[in-house]
């Protein structure tokens, strides 16, 4: 909050009546966009408080002062968002009036509408993940989206890539299969995207912190698994407790969608979700292991 008062240049949000088309190019599933236009901060909206006003705009400054960069922002205060469509969406307004900001930044950067458009119609795919855990998945979501927002990640093929100092930190979406040949082809894409639009970056290696590298999954999926054959291409750091974040609960997040079901009650149905369950209960934990190979 300290770090939100102060006199940054703001952004306005999109008029109203472009917002439905906005939300469709961003990947909104319709029940999300009836959401967000049924909470649109009108001016004369009585969902909108003075302060939740105030709230919104100090967001948008705080996240746009950082435009260009690539860390990770502190999240924004955490809002009750049972309130209403206010309280519970009012980082995505702050994202559609942030989406115009970034795709001034990409032009500048040469970068094609086409990738504005996939990299931030990532608020759609989170929106829907949400949805599907109850609401408990937006916490980390909305830290996450900065990133878009600000120019700092993009969407090419199957892979998101996070700029850096000198790794390109990959992201992998839920979007389907991880196949080799569609990573292969994200990882050329990006070997041709970063030195055409980023020509002072200087990039050595791919970096990836996941999950998805805990050697411990070798136990239970085959070798030629997507997740396996991915792992294949890291050489890891060594291995460290990361610091703010639970790898079991991530764990469940990305295999479950859901934080709070109790492991009893959990579907069995892949090898991954099996390995997931018996490997807790049996009493060992996953681990988040950070790897890196060479552009
Ligand atoms: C990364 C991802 C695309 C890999 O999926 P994939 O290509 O199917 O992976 P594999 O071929 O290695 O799958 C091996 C087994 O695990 C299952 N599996 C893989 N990912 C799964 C997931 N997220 N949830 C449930 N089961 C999963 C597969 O169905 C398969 O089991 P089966 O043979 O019984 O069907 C998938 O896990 C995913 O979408 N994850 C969400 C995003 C994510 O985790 N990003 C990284 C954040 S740090």
């Amino acid at each position: 909050m300290h770090r939100l008062a102060g006199d940054l240049p703001s952004a306005p949000l999109p008029a109203k009546a472009d917002a439905p088309a906005i939300l469709d190019r961003l990947a909104v599933h319709p029940d999300d966009a009836a959401e967000i236009m049924a909470g649109w901060p009108d001016p004369d909206s009585p969902l909108w408080t003075p302060e939740l006003r105030w709230l919104l705009d100090r967001v948008i400054a705080l996240v746009r002062a950082d435009l260009g960069g690539h860390g990770w922002l502190p999240p924004g205060p955490e809002l009750p968002r049972e309130r209403g469509h206010a309280w519970r969406h009012l980082y995505v307004y702050a994202y559609l009036a942030l989406a115009d900001v970034a795709m001034g930044y990409h032009r500048d950067h040469g970068i094609s509408a086409d990738v504005s458009w996939t990299t931030l119609a990532d608020l759609g795919r989170n929106l829907a993940v949400d949805r599907r855990m109850n609401g408990e998945g937006w916490p980390v979501m909305q830290s996450w989206l900065t990133l878009h927002a600000r120019g700092g990640l993009y969407e090419l093929g199957r892979l998101q890539h996070h700029r850096g100092d000198t790794d390109i930190s990959l992201h992998i979406p839920d979007a389907g299969p991880l196949t080799p040949e569609a990573v292969s082809a994200s990882l050329d894409q990006a070997r041709a995207f970063f030195p055409r639009h980023f020509p002072d970056e200087h990039y050595t290696h791919f970096a990836c912190g996941s999950w998805l590298l805990d050697p411990q999954l070798l136990e239970y999926l085959p070798e030629d698994s997507n997740i396996i054959r991915f792992q294949r291409r890291f050489e890891l750091e060594p291995y460290e407790e990361p610091e703010g974040l639970d790898p079991d609960v991530e764990v469940l997040r990305f295999g479950f969608r859901t934080l709070t079901t109790p492991l009893d009650q959990l579907p069995r149905r892949t090898a991954l979700q099996r390995a997931i369950i018996d490997h807790l209960r049996s009493g060992r934990h996953w681990h988040w292991r950070r790897g890196r190979f060479p552009i």
